[in-house]
């Protein structure tokens, strides 16, 4: 085994003790904080062989951008990556590299944590003007969450609209549902991924049982292949030595663990990464928003009223327990939720520090720095639901044709 596939093997045994001893566990399909609840993530930096994203990193994008950089990056939403620096070194040289983004299509809507790589990948296209293409895998939908395909397929084409509503560039886009682009290119190499990897080697990295379908065994290989540029014969011609930028969040890494393993094997070269943290869910960092749990989660298409009672009835609270202890000791800024959202989305530094300020002194009550994520939350998906009705079936059907796009290479 190599030493990228040593870190990815913890057998499904295994990962149940250790969810029980209280370790955390982070996979695609489960989040669960460690003993104190929380997602430690120095610690899954090293679980996972990723490497952190320092400062000195953000600034090279800077320079090489000129554009100030996204505020995931100054502070450190996006805090980690895979080969980032080898990417700019190409851009630096004036070669070309492509992003690679995806969405499990598994509600009618995405919720704020979808948000934070599609918007992040959207700046990235933005400030690099480069190639993107955005899997929609509507079949791994129908494998793990008994989603029947009509269904699964309907969503990805909603999901889809909210996608295209963040703002993305049709010229250098193609989003793609698995249901529909599976074929040609795309088959051939999931089956080349497939000859690679054997049973007990996804069995390793994603924890299934002798008792899952053998879709799912199969299944990692189609998320793997747009990794590789010859999946898209019509926007890379028969090019094979264009890298590849993915933007997720950790949850998915393992996925690309196994690509990065194949992909010398098969000619390509590594693709790098660049991951986010969980935008939390609303009862606390225990996990990541979850889109199966409405409770849990701010959705898309929330109205102003549901994004008032979810905040003021769920989202859990550092402040202190009444109102003398909370003005003498202050919120606990390290467990408060409407304080972690803020940092997610308030874009205004100096707004942002004044509010942790007066809230982590007392001085600002819990009430009112809901209040503030109250207004915050209700404009961006306010922005957000007026984008989307401008969203036709006939920009769908452009972002999601399969069109010569070689002019998306020229810089
Ligand atoms: P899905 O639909 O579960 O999630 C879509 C993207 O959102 C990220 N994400 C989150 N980010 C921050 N906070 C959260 N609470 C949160 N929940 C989800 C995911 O990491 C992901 O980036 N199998 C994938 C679809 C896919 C994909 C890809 C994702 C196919 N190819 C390439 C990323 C890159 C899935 O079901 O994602
Ligand atoms: N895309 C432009 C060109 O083709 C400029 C360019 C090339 C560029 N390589 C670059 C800009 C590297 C920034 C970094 O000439």
């Amino acid at each position: 085994m190599t030493a990228e596939e040593q870190q990815q093997a913890t057998p499904p045994a295994e990962e149940a003790a250790a969810a029980e001893s209280g370790e955390q566990v982070i996979t695609p399909w489960d989040v669960q904080g460690g003993a104190d609840g929380k997602v430690d993530y120095n610690k899954l930096i090293e679980q996972f062989g990723v490497s952190s994203l320092t400062q000195d990193l953000v600034q090279r994008i800077e320079r090489l951008t000129g554009r100030p950089a996204h505020p995931f990056l100054k502070r450190g939403i996006i805090f980690a990556h895979r080969d980032l620096h080898e990417i700019l070194d190409c851009y630096e040289r004036g070669e070309h590299f492509y992003l690679y983004t995806g969405r499990g299509p598994s509600s009618e809507a995405l919720h704020l944590g979808h948000l934070v790589p599609i918007m992040f990948t959207q700046w990235l296209q933005e400030v690099f003007d480069v190639p993107l293409v955005i899997q929609l895998t509507d079949d791994e939908k129908t494998l793990w969450r008994g989603l029947e395909q009509a269904e699964a397929r309907r969503l990805a084409r909603e999901n889809c609209k909210d996608i295209i509503a963040c703002g993305f560039d049709v010229n250098k886009t193609f989003i793609f549902s698995d249901f529909e682009y599976v074929g040609g290119a795309f088959y051939r190499h999931i089956i080349d991924i497939q000859r690679c990897v054997s049973m007990n080697q996804v069995r390793g990295i994603f924890g299934l049982t002798q008792d899952d379908n053998i879709g799912k065994i199969g299944f990692p290989a189609v998320q793997a292949a747009p990794s590789f540029p010859g999946v898209f014969p019509h926007i890379f011609g028969d090019r094979k030595d264009v890298r590849c930028l993915i933007p997720c969040a950790i949850d998915q890494d393992p996925y690309f663990r196994m690509t990065r393993d194949v992909a010398p094997r098969l000619g390509y070269q590594k693709p790098a990464l660049i991951e986010a943290r969980f935008f939390p869910a609303l009862q606390g960092e225990s996990g990541k928003m979850s889109a199966s749990d409405p409770n849990s989660a701010v959705f898309v298409n929330d109205s102003a009223r549901q994004i008032k009672d979810k905040i003021n009835k769920y989202a859990f609270s550092g402040g202190g327990a009444t109102l003398e202890e909370h003005r003498s000791r202050g919120a606990n800024l390290d467990i408060d939720v409407p304080w972690k959202y803020l940092n997610f989305f308030m874009e205004d530094d100096a707004k942002l520090a004044a509010i942790g300020r007066e809230y982590g002194a007392g001085r600002m009550l819990t009430g009112e720095v809901k209040a503030e994520l109250i207004a915050l939350l209700t404009d961006i998906v306010g922005r957000h639901q007026q984008a989307r009705t401008q969203v036709t079936e006939d920009i769908v059907d452009a972002f999601m044709a399969v069109r010569p796009m070689h002019s998306a290479l020229k810089r």
